[in-house]
């Protein structure tokens, strides 16, 4: 594992050729203080899986340099179209020639294919696609937890689920990967910021999820989870009204 000093971006190997890059924000720039999580795999076509925000490039681009040249991403894959996910695409593209973002089929539709320097690798519900030693395989999630293009990128050898805005948690100190239960501190979150859809398919796309039995649950936002994570993914399908 590497990282930098704390209350900076730090990068840390989370699962085997898997980074986590987190920038925290603290509670004097965002109530309760906050985490942007990027992640890179390190593979024949490398995948940088979310951008973070234009405002955090120069951080993030740093902490891919630390691994790997910036200009060898392949992909630029993210859950949905929001600054978070996607902000800095096409500065990624830019750094590097032969990269491509990499989302859903309406993701590319309705919005990637008109915004971005090179048009979308949409990969469709179920489709699998080979890295070199990983394979990543995309699952349409419409709505869940937000946005209709949404969907989440699952790592095959690693079983690690990329599961972006599921299991928010606040606060902008967090151990990389944790074993603690996250669900109560991202619970939390959700009661004083709703960012959920209330989609009526909710159970059953938690259980589409959860039918992958992730081991890691890469979380976007707060710290990564190493566990039985179709348990914890039902626990929280329990806690969610459809
Ligand atoms: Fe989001
Ligand atoms: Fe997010």
């Amino acid at each position: 594992m590497k990282s930098n000093s704390e209350g900076s971006t730090r990068i840390d190997e989370i699962a085997n050729g898997i980074y986590r890059i987190s920038t925290p924000v603290p509670p004097s720039d965002m109530p309760g203080g906050f985490t942007f999580n990027q992640f890179l795999i390190v593979d024949d076509a490398p995948l940088l899986y979310h951008t973070g925000p234009r405002k955090i490039f120069p951080l993030v681009q740093t902490a891919i340099a630390s691994v790997i040249p910036l200009q060898s991403l392949r992909y630029v894959g993210f859950s949905h179209y929001e600054s978070d996910e996607c902000g800095s695409l096409n500065d990624f593209l830019e750094a590097a020639p032969m990269a491509e973002p990499l989302c859903g089929a309406i993701a590319k539709m309705v919005t990637v294919d008109d915004i971005a320097l090179r048009p979308a690798h949409a990969l469709s519900d179920g489709e699998e696609l080979s890295l070199g030693a990983h394979v990543v395989r995309w699952i349409d999630t419409p709505h869940l937890p937000h946005a209709w293009e949404c969907g989440h990128l699952f790592e095959t050898t690693t079983k690690t689920l990329f599961c972006g805005d599921l299991f928010t948690q606040g606060g902008h100190q967090h151990e990389p990967l944790t074993i603690k239960n996250i669900l109560n501190d991202s619970e939390e979150m959700r009661s004083t910021l709703d960012y959920f859809s209330h989609t009526q398919h909710v159970h059953e796309l938690m259980e589409k999820l959860a039918r992958n039995s992730p081991r890691i649950l890469a979380c976007m936002h707060g710290a990564a989870w190493e566990g039985d994570g179709a348990s914890l993914l039902r626990q929280l399908a329990g806690q969610l009204a459809g």
